[in-house]
């Protein structure tokens, strides 16, 4: 069986450092591993829709920059297809057609949804396209026969739901679908990054993300600022690890070969650690060498991606193209699952 893989992210916003170490990264070396037959990356604009369908400018604005997010860390469109989920209209068919395999007590329970429901405000008046967006989830990742799902763990509920209506829909009509498998991060602190001021998830409406397109004074900025033990005063006071951010972005960012080139003191992390919690060591030697850290990994991508911004027509062109090719192979799948269903009169 072929090995395919399908994701993807919602254009509400340029993507940021926990989008990086939670997937792309990962993404970029899976595409580079040479183990998948077939790779979709998928700007979700219609499911960023669902729950912000009165503000379309925010979407389409966001849709090169998360373009040029993907292509700036390297995911490449000669070996990755890049797309846009709204072009491919059999997506929808196979969301209206999945609805029947699903009840209403299902959705419901679902934990992702039910934590955006009250994020949001919705709980008195939910719209049905959000409440039903796991099934068009499931639409994206059947539609290329997905085996694959490489995403971070708050999607778990939508793949679990993809699997069983995959169940449900080869028992019932005929096996055409595809169970897919989730790979999430495997590195703890990379599952589900902090902000910078410690809370829990880093996003635009708290102010506390790093974008892969903040400059090196930004970053700097943001990362002397960054939430640390607040009981750490005075430098030989022991510190805290838990909870303390700067330590949470090393866990993810740095390996042995940061120290030996910007902090060579110390041989590697779990030393700097120990020398923090013992006492003696002040946060701003940490948040400095934490600073050339990321420097290190993301310079490359800034760079990389104000060369590609100067050219918006191509980017489009590119998920022009891709969104092509995506929609062939979703149209496949609409008219095997079609025939399976027995409504493909006129063949
Ligand atoms: N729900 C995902 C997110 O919020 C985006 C997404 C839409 C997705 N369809 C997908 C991810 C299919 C993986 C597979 O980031």
């Amino acid at each position: 069986m072929k090995k395919i893989i399908l994701t993807g992210d919602r254009p509400t916003g340029r993507l940021h450092v926990g989008h990086y170490v939670g997937s792309l990264k990962r993404r970029v070396e899976l595409q580079n591993s040479g183990e998948y037959d077939e790779i979709y990356i998928m700007i979700a604009d219609a499911q960023a829709l669902t729950d912000n369908f009165d503000n379309p400018e925010k979407v389409r604005k966001n849709i090169s920059e998360v373009a040029l997010d993907y292509m700036s860390c390297g995911l490449d469109p000669s070996k990755s297809t890049l797309f846009v989920q709204s072009y491919i209209s059999e997506l929808t068919e196979l969301t209206f057609y999945y609805m029947n395999l699903v009840t209403l007590s299902r959705l419901k329970r679902n934990p992702t949804v039910k934590s955006e429901i009250s994020m949001r405000g919705f709980n008195t008046s939910i719209p049905v396209g959000f409440f039903t967006y796991p099934i068009s989830q499931a639409a994206d990742i059947t539609a290329f026969k997905a085996t694959t799902v490489p995403v971070g763990e708050d999607q778990l509920p939508m793949i679990e739901q993809t699997r069983e209506i995959v169940r449900s829909f080869n028992s019932t009509y005929d096996e055409v679908l595809v169970e897919p498998n989730v790979l999430l991060p495997d590195n703890q602190a990379c599952m589900r990054l902090p902000g910078i001021d410690g809370k829990a998830k880093m996003s635009k409406s708290l102010g506390n993300c790093i974008y892969l397109s903040d400059s090196p004074e930004d970053i700097r900025k943001k990362v002397m600022s960054m939430y640390t033990d607040p009981d750490h005063i005075r430098i030989e006071d022991p510190g805290k690890l838990e909870g303390n951010t700067v330590f949470t972005y090393l866990d993810a960012f740095c390996n042995d070969e940061h120290f030996a080139n910007h902090l060579p003191d110390y041989s590697c992390l779990a030393e700097l650690k120990e020398h923090y919690t013992k006492g003696g060591l002040g946060d701003v030697k940490v948040k400095k060498f934490l600073y050339a850290v990321l420097m290190e990994e993301l310079d490359p991508i800034r760079l990389r991606r104000e060369e590609l911004a100067k050219d918006i027509p191509a980017v489009m062109e590119i998920l022009k193209e891709g969104s092509i090719k995506a929609r062939e192979v979703a149209a496949n799948t609409l008219s095997e699952v079609k025939a399976a269903m027995q409504i493909n009169y006129f063949e």
